[in-house]
């Protein structure tokens, strides 16, 4: 601890703070995290946190640094406190979980000096801490962020797990490294530290901010790098404003930070009135062949997105139990990706018969996916966005997947304030419309889909597409992402992929390398079965089955895909390490789904099946590896079997290396 003033305020709740000379405290409900804030002699502000009476977080900076000698990091005077305590449950459209308990203790310290008045707002939960700054800064009207002071300095030794810091991408691969040797990382960033103890550093309800990256300055302190304009400024405010929630979550073990709804928490609640039209469903599309090179988005001889090809696709969801059929390369401007960027979202190709197409789609009660790539030029689909959903509208597509592969123009970021803004722009036109977004090359999720849930889903981190173009996502990047990047919120990685070494393509004809990371050598870094736990790890609420539809036609275990159902009400978390293995389990109506995944190495992982209902049989119908399998030399080795379960049973789920499995629990009594 600094040198601190006297920071003491009236103890209202006993359990949520213990005021001493020189601190304040606030701690969570069941006591176990606590918080210190303190102003030291020049009035800055800094807190500290400590797990069950451990320090985590050790004596960190707070406060930013602003343009034109506005001072919101200094010379603070300590105007009063404010302690609170809420524990709610609040129901979701969708989600892991459509239940969720909010439970916490808030502490807000208002702080005063010259010309700015902050209020700090930290509150505790059972499983972590969210704190973020509210300021009023008298006598300007805006106000320029340069830099952000907030810190973040690890106690202890500890290893992590991040992607590299980038305010354009998130499509990079993670790394394990300790604590010292990571320069910097995007969040979330999770960690363990020496002691045991899981974290993940990331933010909440970025909403008109720019993204926090986070920087090494030595000795385990992270300090947030934000993501800035052309002109170099960070951030462009009023001179009334919030910033986004700096949130760390806190376990014991590495499934806490997954069985956390801290993220969401710290979102406003809903403010679209009717969601009923707001549907998670499993989907298919005309996407897989052109990443392999088999097909085009452009109009050619080689064009997926046909009223041909369209119409079979439908056929197959229609007959497969599953919604939704997505279709991209259906518009105008694909000869200009990589040039000028200029698409057109209201001119479908001469050979994409849309109004028949979305006629067929209705008649089999199937759902179109349209897709909006912007190729990163804002300016054009800002000018178009608006017609572009009532275009769609009037064909009933009524869910878009948007795409941003592309620079943005004029030195502007996708991660910045502007890119910020732009994706919220999206959302909230797609709300008033009723659209649902799925977004690619997207902002980093940070619980907005709690407010608004037409925010699906979105891609954000290394997803299917990279193992038909470049040497792929490595094994472990599957038994990673759980505990990072989906920390965040759901992710359309689009799993699912059945011809693993992708042989097919390799011997199409119609086959043309089109990325320049393509060796001719990309395969899918898994087995079989490991594609199909990840329908159920990788959360989504759109989830795709990623192949092309002739690798599914007659293949038995996509029966699983076929029982398989995207909108669960409850989910957890049972089991796994960081990067090594990974056991979920959801339910969807009466059915529960299970998934579970390995690194390289092959493993037995025991699951007490306690989750089920009480007093219920079920069938379980176990996607499993062969026992011949390993995911580099024989990936599509499985077997199926069928089980009687109860909630009393224990299973000992076998997995080859780079493998997993999959299990549906259909309850006896549902089955006729
Ligand atoms: C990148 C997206 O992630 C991918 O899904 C899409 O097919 C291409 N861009 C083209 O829009
Ligand atoms: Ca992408």
């Amino acid at each position: 601890m600094k040198n601190s003033i006297l920071l003491c305020i009236i103890p209202l709740f006993a359990t949520m703070m213990a005021c001493t000379s020189n601190e304040l405290q606030v701690s969570s409900p069941n006591n176990d995290i606590s918080v210190i804030i303190s102003v030291d002699s020049v009035g800055s502000p800094s807190y500290s946190i400590t797990k069950g009476g451990v320090e985590m977080i050790e004596d960190s900076p707070l406060g930013f640094i602003a343009a034109n000698a506005l001072n919101l990091g200094s010379h603070f005077a300590v105007k009063g406190s404010e302690l609170s305590a809420v524990n709610e449950t609040w129901t979701q459209p969708w989600g892991e979980n459509k239940e969720n308990i909010n439970h916490y203790n808030e502490l807000v310290v208002m702080l005063e000096n010259e010309d700015t008045e902050l209020n700090l707002v930290f509150r505790l939960f059972d499983n972590g801490v969210g704190f973020r700054y509210n300021y009023k800064v008298n006598g300007v009207d805006s106000v320029y962020i340069l830099d952000e002071l907030t810190t973040f300095d690890i106690a202890e030794k500890a290893t992590t797990w991040s992607i590299p810091a980038n305010f354009e991408t998130y499509e990079l691969l993670y790394r394990t490294l300790p604590l010292d040797s990571m320069k910097d990382s995007n969040t979330p960033m999770t960690f363990k530290t020496k002691s045991g103890v899981y974290g993940s550093i990331h933010e909440a309800a970025l909403t008109d901010f720019p993204e926090m990256t986070l920087k090494n300055s030595g000795n385990g302190a992270l300090t947030s790098e934000l993501a800035h304009w052309p002109d170099g400024v960070k951030a462009k405010m009023g001179n009334e404003f919030s910033t986004p929630w700096r949130t760390i979550q806190i376990g014991d073990n590495a499934v806490d930070l997954i069985n956390s709804a801290l993220i969401l928490n710290l979102n406003e609640p809903c403010k679209i009135e009717d969601v009923s039209w707001i549907k998670p469903m499993k989907y298919i599309g005309v996407w897989w062949a052109m990443h392999l090179g088999t097909e085009t988005w452009t109009m050619d001889e080689r064009h997926g997105a046909t009223t041909e090809n369209a119409i079979k696709y439908i056929d197959f969801a229609a007959k497969q139990n599953i919604k939704g059929v997505l279709f991209e390369g259906w518009n105008e401007g694909w000869e200009n990706w990589g040039t000028s960027q200029y698409f057109d979202y209201t001119k479908p190709y001469a050979d994409f018969d849309i109004a028949k197409i979305t006629a067929y789609a209705k008649e089999k009660g199937v759902e179109i996916l349209g897709h909006h790539e912007t190729g990163g030029f804002i300016a054009n689909y800002e000018s178009q966005m608006k017609n572009a959903f009532e275009w769609y509208g009037k064909y009933g597509i009524k869910n878009v997947k948007t795409g941003y592969a592309g620079a943005f123009k004029d030195g502007h970021s996708h991660h910045g304030q502007y890119g910020v803004q732009h994706y919220r722009k999206v959302v909230e036109e797609a709300a008033k419309q009723q659209v649902t977004i799925n977004a690619h090359e997207p902002i980093k999720p940070t619980g907005i889909r709690r407010t608004y849930p037409n925010m699906m889903t979105r891609e954000g981190a290394r997803g299917m597409e990279w193992n038909a173009w470049s040497d792929g996502n490595p094994t472990e990047h599957y038994v990673l992402l759980p505990f990072t990047r989906l920390l965040a919120g759901p992710m359309d990685y689009t799993p699912g992929t059945f011809d693993i070494l992708l042989a097919n393509s390799k011997n199409s004809p119609n086959r043309k390398k089109w990325n320049g990371l393509d060796k001719g050598t990309s395969r899918v870094n898994s087995t079989l079965v490991k594609q199909i736990a990840n329908w159920v790890i990788l959360y989504s609420p759109l989830q795709m089955a990623s192949d092309l539809i002739e690798h599914y036609d007659a293949h038995p275990a996509f029966q699983f895909f076929v029982d398989f159902d995207a909108d669960s009400d409850w989910s957890k978390a049972l089991d796994g390490e960081i990067g090594e293995y990974i056991v979920v389990v959801r339910r969807a109506g009466d059915k529960y789904f299970l998934g579970a995944s390995t690194n390289q190495e092959a493993r037995n992982v025991e699951v007490s099946l306690d989750f089920l209902e009480k007093g219920e049989k079920y069938i379980a119908q176990i996607y499993a590896d062969g026992d011949n399998a390993d995911w580099k030399t024989n990936p599509t080795d499985y077997k199926i079997m069928e089980q009687e379960v109860d909630s009393n049973s224990v299973l000992n789920i076998k997995m080859a290396a780079g493998g997993g499995q999959a299990i549906v629990f259909k309850r006896c009594s549902s089955i006729d």
